[in-house]
């Protein structure tokens, strides 16, 4: 499978650090304590942030090399994180209705089909609680290059994609850092409230 075979390397995103536009989340108080699911959460960087601040935090990511990876690096950290192999757009079979208070998404969103966005978007929705928080990160249009993938996402397709189910607070411009060179891309970073 391409997502567990590139984790037998180091992928371009997978920084040894929490994103920064995730952290200044925590530092602004928009991400609090409480019950925290990081969808797609690779190597779990910012699954551990959330735990190391007050969160309840469990991750979610289809490879099985990443979720390793990310149990290593907690339990190195001594940081409790339930991580969890499994498909995002399958939740339904994995966690409960209303079951967490925030989900966050870096770099997960951008990698899904035209076909996948409603779908991943009802998950998002049926795990979230009332009024639940969503914070999603992914490469924006504004970023120049030739390249195909990951997709590069406009404002447009983020409201036309969430904004049915969710209170769209603000899509902001910010940065994903990564070990390609520049080392920060171009991106969205979408503040959403559940309906
Ligand atoms: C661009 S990477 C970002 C990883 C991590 N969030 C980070 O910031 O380092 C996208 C991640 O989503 C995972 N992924 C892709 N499709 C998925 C799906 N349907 N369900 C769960 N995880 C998925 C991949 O395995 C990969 O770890």
């Amino acid at each position: 499978m391409f997502w567990n075979d590139v984790y037998k390397g180091t992928p371009p995103w997978d920084v040894d650090h929490p994103q920064p536009a995730f952290q200044a989340l925590i530092q602004s108080g928009e991400i609090k304590p409480g019950r925290a699911l990081d969808i797609g959460c690779g190597r779990g960087e910012n699954a551990i942030m959330l735990a190391m601040n007050g969160c309840n935090a469990t991750g979610i990511d289809l490879a099985e090399n990443a979720i390793s990876g990310a149990e290593v690096k907690a339990m190195e950290r001594h940081v409790k994180v339930n991580f969890v192999v499994g498909n995002v757009l399958q939740m339904d079979r994995l966690f409960t209705e209303g079951e967490f208070d925030i989900v966050i998404d870096s770099g997960l969103f951008h990698v899904m089909t035209d076909e996948e966005r409603p779908v991943f978007a009802r998950q998002v929705h049926r795990v979230l609680k009332d009024e639940g928080k969503y914070f999603m990160l992914c490469f924006s249009d504004k970023e120049p290059g030739e390249y195909e993938l990951p997709r590069r996402v406009s404002k447009a397709e983020i409201e036309s994609t969430f904004s049915s189910l969710f209170n769209i607070i603000y899509i902001k411009d910010t940065v994903f850092d990564s070990l390609l060179s520049p080392s920060s891309r171009k991106a969205y970073l979408l503040s959403a409230v559940r309906n």
